[in-house]
């Protein structure tokens, strides 16, 4: 009897073990550089961050791709869900279709909805993310059989996370599109790509997808420097143009939930997590918030943080950005547990 009863338990363990594993077999990912793990690296762009001293605080001191000093929020999502601890980035020639089965990366840093955008710095566009997706389901496929792939397809949980270079890096610094749109036409028009974009991921069998908006983007260090009239501080119009982005993207999401069967979305909002740190840094542990920890921290990212620069500072824990437009491991690690119960809650 005893015997009979320990082995109910362990299958009945079994069974509990599996149905976790397959409620979410892979975390795949869309986006800009605060996704990003590497995509960069193997494109024509400037924008690149494979040298040290990114990565110094990643697994091995090693520099991926990712605009860090060590993970990015995937990593740590991934991670929660019992997967993996990092995710690779498709174009790494170092990982292969068996490494993407279980998790991808298809972000591009400096890339937004908008085609202007990837331009500006011939990043990879958001239509040719979604292309390399669709030959990495045919891979996917290919490698673990129709079925499979078809179960891990609808089972993953994707992950975008974009804008911010549509408004720093397009908008506000070239006036193609300001001509064009106001400030509410322009996140409109952003807002519709990503309609497209989602109704073109659910046809393509996606079902679950976490939406990740705005941060307060008038506070990264970059725009502080640049905001000489109000002698330094964030800018208060960066952050507003954030706040209602994210209040149409909620509304965007909300549709999209009621119109889409079978499918959930959930809007992971990191704005207030990320305003709280700024706003208190001292309550996480930080010690700076204007400035970042590479070189000067006013104005440095990519090839400007280079390791021979001796400003760079020795602990990035004590920064809340790690250079003038990306934040420290610490503070993503700090945002992903803010998010994880929320993914954890709706997705597994
Ligand atoms: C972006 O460019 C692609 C490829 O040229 C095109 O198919 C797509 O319609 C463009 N998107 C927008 C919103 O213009």
């Amino acid at each position: 009897m005893g015997h009979i009863i320990t082995s109910v338990a362990w299958l009945l363990l079994l069974l509990a073990n599996n149905s976790f594993a397959r409620n979410v077999p892979a975390v795949i990912v869309f986006g800009d550089s605060s996704v990003d793990s590497g995509n960069n690296n193997a494109i024509a762009t400037v924008l690149k961050s494979n040298f040290r001293p990114y990565g110094r605080d990643f697994e091995g001191g090693r520099p991926t791709g990712r605009f860090c000093n060590g993970r990015v929020p995937p990593d740590f999502i991934a991670e929660a869900f019992g997967i993996k601890s990092t995710i690779p980035a498709y174009l790494d020639p170092a990982y292969t279709i068996q490494d993407f089965a279980t998790g991808v990366c298809f972000a591009s840093a400096g890339t937004g909805y908008d085609n202007a955008t990837s331009a500006v710095l011939n990043v990879i566009p958001l239509w040719k993310e979604l292309e390399y997706y669709k030959e990495y389901q045919a891979k996917l496929r290919a490698h673990v059989g129709v079925k499979k792939g078809n179960d891990i397809i609808s089972e993953a949980l994707y992950l975008m996370s974009l804008g911010t270079n549509d408004f720093l890096e397009n908008y506000y610094v070239f006036p193609t599109r300001r001509v064009h749109f106001t400030v509410s036409q322009y996140q409109d028009f952003l807002l519709g790509i990503a309609e497209n974009f989602v109704r073109e991921l659910y046809a393509l069998g996606v079902r679950k997808l976490s939406i990740t908006g705005l941060v307060p983007v008038g506070c990264l260090p970059l725009e502080r420097t640049t905001n000489i009239l109000e002698n330094h501080d964030c800018n208060q119009e960066y952050n507003n143009v954030a706040l209602s982005f994210n209040r149409k993207l909620d509304k965007l999401i909300s549709k999209l939930n009621r119109e889409l069967p079978r499918f959930k979305a959930l809007s992971a909002n990191a704005y207030s997590i990320v305003n709280d740190i700024i706003t208190r840094p001292s309550a996480y542990g930080f010690e700076v918030v204007e400035k970042a920890c590479c070189s000067t921290g006013t104005f440095e990212m990519s090839y400007l943080c280079s390791d021979k620069n001796p400003l760079t500072c020795p602990d990035a824990n004590k920064y809340v950005f790690w250079d003038a437009f990306h934040p420290t491991e610490k503070t993503n690690r700090i945002v992903s547990n803010f998010l994880i119960p929320q993914l954890l809650a709706t997705f597994r």
